[in-house]
């Protein structure tokens, strides 16, 4: 059997235990207890270079920085192999996949069982949350990755501080995966080793995440979506605070007066460039400050008011579309100590993506390996090719970005990519009408997940595929949460729904979105302040034209038209596809929100939509 041999810096028997315990059944050559050191981390990098699964880029373009190519069959996550096994059924709810937990936990034996063999097991302990901080969750990951190892490191707090945190007995969430190639003697190793089969399973009561098969993303590098959403979802029903799939920023007028507003998006409907926006020509003296990219964990403080934490510590984003335009920020961020994955890149060692340049350079090899050119026919890099870098590399990180207390909330944003029907910005008329349209919120789906792409499905709260527990239940916990702060006389934080996707008849975005949106957020933060005036239609508060501020920009009344303009014909599918929704998740859906459709039907029937 392996020896654990478990360092001195542990001092937590029933961490050493269940160590021992997955050693036994996944059977690796050796154990590695990870200590986030940079020296371990450049070994782990130096060994990925030596067996081809990392390339070390050009170091005067991309100091420190490498590039993985993943294999073709694992490059985004995997909804369809995703589980939520509570031990009943209605506690996952028709949005997710379940299986019995006893029958899942058997499948899993056989899967586990000899999984590592040829392969080490890393120990990788960290912290979703600031080190040691009330609100932080600690987990350890058992894995067989070294690319998740060095991808952990820069996304959440990775080392061995986390075990004088943990102590003798403290809680920690057990997550294990592994890519699920085990290696015989002799067996050359492939550079991207993962499996067909694969399985991203939470045990939602015992607060377990086990993960087969991928090294990618989300399904491999599980404090992300599988701990701090997924997991930390639950917690957040059974506590009374929220995990949610949202961005977070700061707003900071020239007079000096701050917000900071929330934000859900799908995946892939740039959350991280609205997270570093710029403000626009015309916006002198107006800033914005990033807490967060993805996952906001929010609770509520003392005084009554909601705040909000980032719960890791890096940026794991979509490269295709960024460039020094639509996110500099970004850019910027990404000057030096970054982990590619699925890009391509030049005969020198210099990485590109579709969007980073007008012109592909020449000599590019595609993120299959292949030689590549733009008549190739394929995408140079994956749709879903993404950077790892650290947060704290970023020029527009907030000051506040690891404050345990968090930063409060002045709004809600939720946004969808809809080339129609839903406009560009509506504030709901209350809680419950916000929460409705959170929850009945549709996208068109993109490349971070594997499916087919480009139609709109309902992603309520754009935690479709994040929530640990029954859709409809969740819903009611955001309606709980609400009723609870305001008979405690709290000023609850505006919800607003926006849509910077609309589409021309040719097919083109209307909206010219990025640092345009500043608009429109402005617009949020006056209309929280009680300040800007808005018009009242069937679906909400809505600005006129001259309500939003256009200095330094050339956008017209007609234009303007476009992205607002509500059609009763499509609003009145639209509430079809909520009522779908609704039949799906069945009885767990709130009889608030049930009552909110029906009248919004009346109110879209009576053809009073303007
Ligand atoms: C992500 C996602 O990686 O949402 O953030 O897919
Ligand atoms: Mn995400």
């Amino acid at each position: 059997m392996t020896k654990v041999n478990a360092p001195e810096f542990v001092r937590h028997p029933k961490l050493i235990a269940w160590v021992e315990e997955i050693a036994a059944l996944t059977q690796p050559d050796r154990i590695e207890w990870c200590d986030g050191s940079e020296e371990e981390n450049q070994r782990l990098l130096d060994l990925m270079v030596a067996n081809g699964t990392m390339r070390k880029l050009n170091q005067e373009k991309h100091p420190n920085s490498y590039l993985a190519n993943s294999s073709p069959s694992d490059v985004a996550r995997v909804e369809d192999r995703t589980f939520i096994c509570s031990e009943k059924q209605e506690d996952a709810g028709a949005t997710n996949h379940w299986t019995d937990p006893a029958e899942m936990r058997q499948t899993l034996n056989g899967l586990f069982e000899g999984c590592m063999r040829g392969r080490t097991m890393y120990v990788v302990p960290f912290s979703m949350g600031p080190l040691g901080s009330h609100i932080a969750h600690i987990g350890i990951e058992l894995s067989d990755s070294p690319y998740v190892v060095v991808n952990m490191r820069m996304m959440a707090r990775m080392g061995k501080e986390v075990y004088d945190v943990l102590g003798t007995d403290g809680e920690f969430v057990p997550c294990v995966h592994s890519v699920g190639m085990p290696l015989e003697a002799g067996q050359k190793d492939v550079t991207w080793p993962c499996s067909d089969t694969k399985y991203i399973v939470h045990y939602p009561e015992t607060r377990e995440i086990w993960s087969y098969g991928s090294g990618y993303g989300g399904n491999a590098l599980l404090g992300k979506k599988c701990l701090a959403l997924r997991i930390a979802s639950v917690m957040g029903r059974d506590q009374g605070w929220l995990a949610e799939h949202m961005l977070i920023l700061g707003l900071t007028s020239p007079q000096g007066e701050k917000h900071y507003v929330a934000a859900a998006f799908p995946s892939a409907c740039g959350k991280t460039n609205f997270a570093m926006l710029i403000p626009p020509a015309g916006f002198e003296g107006w800033k914005v400050e990033t807490v967060g990219d993805d996952i906001a964990w929010i609770k509520p403080g003392e005084d009554g008011r909601l705040y909000a934490i980032n719960p890791e510590a890096g940026f794991f984003g979509v490269a295709p579309g960024t460039n020094t335009k639509t996110n500099p920020n970004c850019m910027a961020t990404l000057n030096q100590n970054v982990i590619y994955t699925n890009v391509a890149v030049t005969e020198d060692g210099e990485v590109w993506w579709e969007g980073l340049s007008k012109e592909a350079p020449a000599g590019l090899t595609d993120w299959t390996g292949k030689p590549w050119t733009p008549e190739s026919g394929n995408k140079a890099a994956h749709p879903n090719a993404r950077f790892t870098v650290s947060a704290s590399q970023c020029p527009s990180i907030d000051a506040d970005w690891e404050n345990p207390a968090g930063v409060p909330i002045s709004a809600f944003i939720f946004g969808g990519r809809r080339a129609d029907t839903v406009p560009l910005v509506v504030e709901a008329f209350d809680w419950v009408d916000g929460v409705y349209k959170a929850a009945t919120m549709g996208s068109e789906t993109t490349a971070a997940a594997v499916g087919q792409q480009g139609i709109v499905r309902r992603d309520p709260f754009a935690m479709l595929p994040f929530a640990g527990y029954n859709m409809g239940d969740y819903f009611q916990h955001w309606l709980n949460l609400g009723e609870k702060l305001e008979q405690s006389g709290a000023k609850l934080p505006k919800i607003f729904n926006v849509n910077w996707f609309r589409r021309d008849e040719n097919g083109d975005f209307i909206w010219p979105g990025f640092g345009q949106n500043m608009r429109v957020l402005e617009w949020i933060i006056d209309r929280c302040e009680g300040r800007a005036e808005a018009t009242e239609t069937p679906i909400g508060y809505v600005p006129s034209y001259q309500q939003l501020n256009w200095t330094g920009s050339d956008f017209t009344a007609e234009q303007f038209e476009q992205v607002t303009s509500q059609s009763p014909e499509q609003w009145a599918k639209e509430l079809e596809s909520h009522a779908e929704l609704f039949e799906k998740i069945g009885n767990h859906v709130p009889q608030a929100l049930q009552a909110r459709r029906e009248q919004l039907v009346q109110a879209i029937n009576v053809e009073k939509v303007a």
